[in-house]
């Protein structure tokens, strides 16, 4: 896995004009190595392939470990999980959004990046077929996230120049928090997440239930 500030990670992906078995194999090992990291998605890019191809999977797992479709909107329950994807592109896009994002390649580091809440996108699937995904949820903000790789772009481009410049001098001159302090992060993180679903979703319950009766 190539960490920022590794140069690779800085350039644009190229686009592959036909999907080949290499290429089929590379998706398979990209799938593997996500889920090996506990990541919900991957770039191309970031294991030194520069090409246009991310792979995803957004599913929240039970107890067992098996992936289920619990707090999925249902736009993201309509598609196919894990994807992956060659030379995708956003066809449409409305509405924003915001989410603690995190990054397999900025690992221990989590800010809030605005997004398009609702993307349609459409590439090619392994098969070298013209797929579309049209979601919301958790998955549009990955598919967004994952997309800027392919550009050369971190979600820590996307965040204040004075955060962005904070956490880029960090990591240059003290190096990334060890793996015990990423996991201590992540379920830091993973509670925040958990806390503001729930308060966005009393906000949105508010917002849909019928104003009271005057007297
Ligand atoms: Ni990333």
């Amino acid at each position: 896995m190539l960490r920022y500030p590794d140069p690779r990670l800085r350039k644009k992906g190229l686009s592959v004009t036909t999907v080949t078995d290499e290429h089929r194999t590379l998706v398979k090992n990209m799938i593997e190595t996500m889920y090996e990291e506990n990541g919900i998605g991957l770039a191309a890019p970031q294991v030194g392939e520069s090409l246009r191809l991310l792979v995803i999977d957004t599913r929240p797992t039970d107890e067992d470990d098996k992936p289920t479709t619990e707090g999925l909107t249902e736009l993201e329950k309509q598609v196919q999980q894990p994807i992956a994807i060659f030379n995708p592109e956003i066809v449409e896009q409305r509405d924003l959004t915001d989410y603690e994002e995190g990054c397999l390649s900025v690992p221990g580091f989590f800010e809030t990046v605005e997004r398009a809440q609702y993307v349609e996108v459409k590439g090619l699937d392994e098969h070298g077929k013209e797929i579309r995904i049209k979601t919301d949820g958790l998955l549009a903000i990955c598919l967004q996230h994952e997309m800027d790789h392919l550009e050369g772009k971190l979600f820590i481009d996307r965040l204040s120049f004075l955060k962005s410049n904070k956490i880029k001098n960090k990591i240059k001159k003290t190096g990334y928090p060890d793996p015990e302090e990423v996991a201590e992060e992540r379920a830091k993180v993973r509670e925040l997440r958990a806390e503001r679903a729930k308060t966005q979703s009393v906000a949105e319950r508010a917002k849909t239930q019928p104003a009271a009766p005057k007297k």
